[in-house]
């Protein structure tokens, strides 16, 4: 057998490992604990089907403003408020 080839798994190889390992975990965990509000699944959210029809009751003059510190990213409210059941908008 060719030993220069051979595969010994080495301390570099278990700290890969460690942190793949580790990640898979968190990933199962954060499913798990989602902890940002799911949009209401009633007739107004079902209804408003652009990021502008959100803003209008959830912008800082809004009836139901979101926290100040509210992330500034945020075209998708879906990826982070998981989308009514009966949304009417087009299927993402
Ligand atoms: C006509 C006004 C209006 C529009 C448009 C609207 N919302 Fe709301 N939203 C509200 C009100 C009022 C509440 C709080 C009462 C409730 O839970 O229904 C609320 C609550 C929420 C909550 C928090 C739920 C909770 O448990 O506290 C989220 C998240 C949300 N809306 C996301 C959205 C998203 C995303 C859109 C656009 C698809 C949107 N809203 C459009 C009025 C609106
Ligand atoms: C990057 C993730 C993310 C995106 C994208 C996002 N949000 Fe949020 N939002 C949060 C987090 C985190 C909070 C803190 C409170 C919570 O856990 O719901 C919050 C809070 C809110 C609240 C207040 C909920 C309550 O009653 O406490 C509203 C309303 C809201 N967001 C609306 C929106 C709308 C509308 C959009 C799209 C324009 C949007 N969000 C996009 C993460 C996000």
């Amino acid at each position: 057998m060719d030993s220069q080839n051979k595969w010994k798994p080495g301390k570099k190889d278990a700290v890969f490992l460690a942190v793949i390992i580790a990640v898979i975990v968190l990933l199962a965990l954060g499913t798990g604990k989602r902890t940002t509000k799911s949009t209401p699944n009633d007739q107004i959210h079902a209804h408003a089907v652009t990021r502008q029809a959100c803003m209008e009751c959830h912008g800082v003059n809004g009836i139901q403003p979101r926290p100040l510190e509210h992330h500034v990213k945020d075209d998708q409210c879906f990826q982070c408020h998981t989308q009514p059941k009966d949304w009417q908008g087009k299927k993402q």
